[in-house]
C-alpha cells in the first residue's frame, strides 16, 4: 500500500495502456501522480479514475517547451519530483519496413520515442536534484534487443532508449546526484499499441504461440516493474534492463 508513500511522480503517456496502469498502481501505493499525455481525453480519464492523488497535465513529450512548462508546474504545485516514468511512445503504421518508411515518419517516431526521453531526463533531473535525488524509468521495448523488420524506426528508437538510459545512469551516479535511471522492456502487451500490431483474434492467437508463457502481457505486468524501479526497493539498481516479455527474449 505504501511503497511510494510521499513521492511525487510524473508519468508520461498516462492516458492509455501501460501509462494508465502505472499511474493507477503508483497512486494505490501512495504516490502523488502527475498524469501527462498529448491526448487530453485519455489523460483526464486516468486522473479522474485515480481521484485526489492525481492531476492531469497536457504534454507533448517531443516538445522541449512543453517539458519546461510541465516541470515548472510541478515545481510550483508539488515542490519536488521523486520519480519520472518516461512512458509515452508511438509505433507508426504496421508494418513499417525500412525500404518504404518515409523520412517524416522516421523523424516523428524518433522525436517522440527518443527525443522525448532525452528531454524528460534533461529537464526533470535538476528538480530531482533539488529534492535530494530520484528515479527515472524509461520505457524501451523487447524491440531494443532484436531486429524488427516490420517496425524499423520503432526498433531503432527503442535501441536508442536502452543505450541512453545507461548514459544517464552512469552520469548521475558518478556525479553523486542520487538519481537512478533504468529501462523496462515490455514484450507484446495488450494495449492500443498492441492492438494496432495484432488487429484480430487470429493474429493474437498466433502471437501467443510464439510467447513462451503462452499469453500476451497486460499493462499491469509492466506497471509492477516500473513501480519496483521507482521505489526505494530498487535503491541499488541503476543502468539496468528489466525485460518483461513472457520469456520471448530468452528464446
Ligand atoms: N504495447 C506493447 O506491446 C509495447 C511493447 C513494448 C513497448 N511498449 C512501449 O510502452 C509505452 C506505452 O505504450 P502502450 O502500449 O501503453 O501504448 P498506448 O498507445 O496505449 O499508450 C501510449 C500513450 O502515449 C501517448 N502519447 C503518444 N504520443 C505522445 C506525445 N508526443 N506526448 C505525450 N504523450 C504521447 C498516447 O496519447 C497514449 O496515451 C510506449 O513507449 C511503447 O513504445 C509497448
Amino acid at each position: 500500500m505504501d511503497r511510494m508513500k510521499g513521492k511525487v511522480v510524473l508519468v508520461t503517456g498516462a492516458g492509455s495502456g501501460i501509462g494508465r496502469a502505472t499511474s493507477e498502481l503508483l497512486a494505490a501505493e501512495g504516490a502523488r501522480v502527475i498524469a501527462s499525455d498529448i491526448d487530453r481525453t485519455g489523460g483526464e480519464a486516468t486522473a479522474k479514475a485515480i481521484g485526489a492523488a492525481a492531476r492531469f497535465v497536457a504534454h507533448d513529450t517531443s516538445s522541449e517547451a512543453d517539458w519546461v512548462r510541465v516541470i515548472e508546474g510541478i515545481r510550483s504545485a508539488e515542490g519536488r519530483l521523486d520519480g519520472l516514468a518516461n512512458n509515452a511512445g508511438i509505433a507508426g503504421p504496421f508494418p513499417s519496413r525500412f525500404a518504404d518508411e518515409t523520412v517524416e515518419q522516421w523523424r516523428r517516431i524518433l522525436a517522440v520515442n527518443v527525443e522525448g526521453v532525452f528531454l524528460g531526463c534533461k529537464v526533470a533531473v535538476p528538480l530531482m536534484r533539488e529534492g535530494g535525488g530520484g528515479s527515472i524509468v524509461n520505457t524501451s521495448s523487447l524491440a531494443a534487443f532484436v531486429g524488427t523488420p516490420d517496425l524499423s524506426a520503432y526498433g531503432a528508437s527503442k535501441g536508442a532508449v536502452r543505450q541512453f538510459t545507461k548514459t544517464v545512469a552512469m552520469d548521475c551516479a558518478r556525479k553523486g546526484w542520487k538519481i537512478r535511471c533504468n529501462s523496462v522492456h515490455p514484450g507484446v502487451i495488450a494495449t492500443r499499441m498492441g492492438d494496432a500490431i495484432l488487429p484480430d483474434e487470429r493474429a493474437r492467437e498466433r502471437m501467443k504461440k510464439r510467447i513462451p508463457i503462452g499469453d500476451l502481457g497486460a499493462p499491469r505486468d509492466i506497471a509492477y516493474g516500473i513501480l519496483y524501479l521507482l521505489s526505494d526497493e530498487a535503491r541499488f539498481v541503476t543502468g539496468a534492463e528489466l525485460v518483461i516479455d513472457g520469456g520471448m527474449n530468452a528464446i
